[in-house]
């Protein structure tokens, strides 16, 4: 694949080159933010304590077969009780910044009911905890667990939810805005749309293909309505978390190549451009069954898009946030009602749960990012990265993919990208959605039977590799 034939050595030899010696010139530039990220549902646990209502993620993972041998986040890594331990974890890591998400169900348990004050105090206490050792809490809104009664009325089919959604967003900033650095309004809403309402695979578990983008637009009005909100309550500093997949034509036709422009277009530039250009892509051919053919279709337009939403979507962010984990094939559909098919990406190492270790793909996303969107393009951060492994606590692996990816960032940024931090997914072994326990990303092994935690090897090299590349 000709954009990352740089890095097609294996990934071991790439890190050897990004040794972290010490080398002033290999620093980080100051104020570069270090951290790490997690989520509610997929750490917390006490699902029913202080009057948490019912999750989207409660009930779809107790539905049979949607998560492997059942598994929920019923227990989770119970953070809700153990979150003082967690945070000496996160404090001996020498930390800049810790991204967590705020549980909607814990806030608002029935999504558009009272303020449920007690589900806030744990916020609350996360907070001036993670104050006290000098990590700046980094919470982000939405990370996939809706409250089950919005769901229930359509969920993010439903425009109302938006609504919803800025008025759960006041609640929180109402109580938190005076000590959070950088919030961040939802976590990848692309998989939200693709995973939870075109395929099936995540909460809600619907199948509705195409039908399904109506979600994004949704998703991306909640965005809009919250960035309002939060500033309304002083926030200075608001981001969104988007999940990106560099698109790879699986080969040289026009086919193909338009097929991978429209993955490129449903999944990427869907989430981006409405924020940073306040317009829609376009597809060619979308919903013809051939992409390239006929004339350019906004993707999402009236009546779903009404007049001022996207004046509303656009509202300035200060830091658009990049989750990245691996680049996908893609080619001509054969048939069916996607104008595309996704393919494995073959010729690369892979990780535990068989995804292509492909640092360059993170690269040349972050130099595409620059080149496709310019001044519009603001800070980036680093919001997610990592990967999951079998091994138990010498984690090499799991070390080189993080050294070869952060040397890819650092290539990035010397070629112009402005990166302003970087946050390894995750802390902890968790519940990794559909995968259940089954996925460990996590530079800290969790044993579920116990909730013992042992630092990995990961653990340690990121300690060090913070404080050598920190600037003086
Ligand atoms: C992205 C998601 O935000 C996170 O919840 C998930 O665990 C990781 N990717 C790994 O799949």
């Amino acid at each position: 694949i000709p954009i990352c034939a740089r890095f097609s050595r294996p990934v071991t030899e790439l890190s050897s080159a990004f040794d972290g010696s010490g080398d002033l010139a290999r620093r980080f530039p100051p104020g570069f933010r270090w951290g790490v990220a997690t989520a509610a549902y997929q750490i917390e646990g006490a699902v029913t304590a202080d009057g948490r209502g019912a999750s989207i993620w409660d009930t779809f993972s107790r539905q049979p077969g949607r998560t492997r041998d059942g598994h929920t986040g019923d227990m989770a890594c119970d953070h809700y009780h153990r979150w003082a331990a967690d945070l000496r974890l996160m404090a001996g890591l020498g930390l800049d910044d810790y991204r967590f998400s705020v549980a909607w169900p814990r806030v608002r348990p029935t999504g558009d009911g009272p303020v449920n004050h007690a589900g806030l105090d744990f916020y609350d206490r996360l907070t001036d905890g993670l104050l006290e050792h000098g990590i700046t809490p980094v919470p982000t809104l939405y990370h996939w667990d809706l409250p089950q009664p919005l769901e229930d009325r359509g969920g993010w089919l439903n425009r109302d939810t938006a609504y919803r959604f800025a008025e759960y967003a006041d609640a929180v900033a109402e109580r938190l805005a005076d000590r959070v650095g950088l919030w961040i309004t939802l976590n990848e809403p692309a998989v939200v749309m693709a995973y939870g309402y075109a395929f099936g695979l995540h909460a809600p578990g619907r199948t509705l293909m195409l039908d399904a983008l109506p979600t994004a637009h949704h998703q991306l009005l909640a965005h809009g309505l919250a960035v309002g909100a939060l500033r309304g309550h002083g926030a200075r500093r608001i981001a969104i978390a988007n999940h990106y997949i560099p698109a790879w034509p699986a080969g040289e036709s026009a086919e193909d190549v338009a097929a991978a422009g429209a993955f490129d277009a449903l999944i990427n530039r869907l989430f981006t451009e409405p924020i940073l250009l306040g317009r829609y892509p376009e597809v060619p051919g979308l919903g013809t069954g051939a992409p390239g053919a006929g004339a350019g279709r906004a993707v999402l337009d009236a009546p779903v898009v009404r007049d001022g939403d996207l004046k509303v979507i656009s509202a300035p962010i200060d830091a658009l946030g990049v989750n990245y984990y691996q680049p996908n094939v893609v080619a001509a559909a054969e048939n069916g009602p996607l104008p595309f098919d996704i393919r494995p990406v073959r010729g690369h190492p892979t990780t535990g749960t068989g995804w292509p270790v492909v640092p360059g793909a993170l690269r040349d996303l972050l130099l595409d990012l620059q080149r496709r969107y310019g001044g519009a393009l603001p800070p980036i951060h680093i919001t997610e990265n990592g990967c999951s492994y079998d091994e138990r606590l010498d984690d090499t692996d799991r070390v080189a993919f993080l050294d070869a990816h952060l040397r890819a960032v650092r290539e990035a940024m010397d070629e112009g990208v402005d990166v302003r931090g970087y946050y390894v997914w995750s802390l902890l072994d968790n519940f990794e959605w559909a995968e259940g326990y089954h996925a460990r990303f996590g530079l800290v092994h969790v044993d579920y039977q116990t909730q013992r935690r042992t630092p990995r090897a990961s653990y340690a090299w990121y300690r060090d590799f913070i404080a050598a590349h920190r600037a003086g």
